[in-house]
């Protein structure tokens, strides 16, 4: 690949971007009774893990709907679950079911944050990547000029990292 230095480069700057802004504090961090939506995200590892498929989607004694009930496709689904099992190795108490609400540490924070960074690694940054290198008629430069800017581009890194710190928008627009 031509300019792979370059290339590198540009990812990088994307990734300390993204892991720089995620030092900050996040929306509904310590209120309950709902906190934010760092805690949908969370909530919805607990769900995932505890819950029989089946009742994921339905209101019941284990999966109160008015209490970020899940409302993503099956896809955001069975990410939730892939995280819930790394959480569960981690430390269970972060997804227990129902005495995890609201569950607030250092460490679940860097957990977190760090499960949007991994996901942006390995879908986003890729999915931008290829995108931009299939462009045609432009020279390498521009390509690369193009990636550092949608991997800049502060609208999700502000909503992913900043405001909620765990909100997987990026991986969405992919989806
Ligand atoms: C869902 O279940 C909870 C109890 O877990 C209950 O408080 C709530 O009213 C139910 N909501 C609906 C829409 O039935």
């Amino acid at each position: 690949m031509e300019k792979w230095y370059l290339m590198t480069t540009v990812v990088l700057i994307g990734l300390t971007v993204r892991w720089t802004v995620s030092l900050n504090s996040y929306s509904g961090a310590g209120k309950p009774p709902m906190f934010g939506d760092y805690e949908a995200q969370r909530h919805w590892q607990e769900i995932t893990f505890n819950l029989p498929i089946k009742q994921w989607y339905f209101n019941s004694s284990d999966n109160n709907l008015l209490y970020w009930g899940l409302d993503y496709p099956p896809l955001t689904a069975y990410h939730s679950l892939l995280c819930a099992h790394v959480a569960k190795f981690i430390n269970p108490d972060w997804i227990a079911l129902h005495t995890s609400h609201g569950y607030e540490s250092p460490a679940h924070k860097l957990f977190m944050r760090t499960t949007v960074f991994i996901a942006d690694l390995l879908i986003y940054i890729p999915a931008v990547v290829v995108y931009c290198y299939c462009l045609k008629d432009m020279s390498t430069k521009k390509k690369i000029a193009n990636i550092l800017c949608i991997l800049l581009y502060p609208g999700l890194i502000l909503i992913d990292y900043g405001h909620f710190q765990n909100i997987y928008n990026s991986v969405r627009v992919v989806n």
